[in-house]
């Protein structure tokens, strides 16, 4: 199959303000992509913007606003139709999302709501509000970023397993409900990745530490999102730590389970 072009494409990109989100913005916009970059912070997305040496014909529009509002999805349909006659839409990558640590039992209610509502109904929604514009493209792609915790989950990261879970499930069946008009649904599953990711935790101790197999900068998470757009590839899970985490928890689910199993939650518990 032919090739996803990045030049001359219109994407919506949320999450541009830093990280992954930013890399990408101006590793489409390299390839000639006018990127409407979307992010709640208007410094650090201006910086995204002044940050990018130009090299060709991209183009990246900052457009400050909260993903969870839908306020700010009509202000992105809009800027679509300054763009195109037709406010055709080539790539979607949702993006923009947030972590939380911490065991379940001891996390209020809304840590869970505030979660699933930036990772995943956000994504979903705003995909939702989009896919008239997707639609008026030859060759529409919708890129989620999930995680290697959106294939096994780990303890202390339930809302967030919970979240990139969903966006798995609903990648799934999108790519299969949307294949029949020639739409293609990339989803991207980074492993430990060095962004702002760990400062901005919900409800979640400022010493609390994630572990990780290896992590990779933002910037190479970005190149190879980018390369599984172009290469029209269905799935990528990302980081060799990355893919022994998914491909033992399939194959292996059982010791899977034992090995990352707590103890002392069942302690506590009886105590309590
Ligand atoms: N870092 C990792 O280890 C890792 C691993 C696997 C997957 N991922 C996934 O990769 C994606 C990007 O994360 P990252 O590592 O690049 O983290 P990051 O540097 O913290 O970037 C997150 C981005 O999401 C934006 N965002 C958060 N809430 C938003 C909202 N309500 N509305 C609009 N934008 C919002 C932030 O911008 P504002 O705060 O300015 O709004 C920021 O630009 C996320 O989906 C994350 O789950 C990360």
């Amino acid at each position: 199959m032919k090739r996803w072009n990045p030049e001359g494409a219109i994407a919506v990109l949320t999450g541009a303000s830093s990280g992954i989100g930013r890399c990408l913005t101006h590793q489409l916009a390299d390839c000639g992509a006018t990127v409407i970059a979307v992010a709640r912070r208007e410094p650090q997305l201006t910086e995204t913007v002044s940050s990018w040496q130009s090299k060709g014909q991209g183009r990246i529009l900052p457009l400050v606003g909260d993903i969870t509002d839908p306020e700010t999805h009509l202000l992105i349909k809009n800027e679509l139709t300054q763009l195109t006659d037709d406010h055709r839409l080539d790539l979607l990558v949702n993006n923009a999302g947030v972590g939380a640590i911490g065991p379940f039992a001891e996390a209020t209610p809304q840590r869970l709501r505030q979660v699933m509502e930036i990772n995943f109904f956000s994504a979903a929604e705003l995909t939702r509000t989009l896919l008239p514009s997707l639609r008026q493209s030859s060759s529409p792609v919708i890129c989620n970023i999930g995680s290697v915790l959106g294939h096994c989950a780990v303890p202390d990261k339930s809302e967030y397993c919970a979240s990139k879970f969903a966006l798995h499930g609903w990648s799934d069946a999108l790519r299969c409900e949307l294949a029949c008009e020639g739409f293609q649904v990339t989803l991207v599953s980074p492993s430990t990745t060095r962004s702002e990711f760990f400062h901005s935790l919900i409800e979640t101790d400022s010493k609390t530490k994630s572990k990780s197999l290896g992590s990779w900068p933002a910037d190479r998470v970005a190149a190879a999102t980018l390369n599984a757009i172009i290469r029209r590839k269905r799935e990528v899970v990302l980081s060799i730590g990355g893919k022994l985490l998914v491909y033992a928890d399939r194959l292996i689910p059982g010791i899977m389970n034992k090995f990352l199993k707590r103890p002392h939650y069942a302690v506590k518990a009886n105590v309590n």
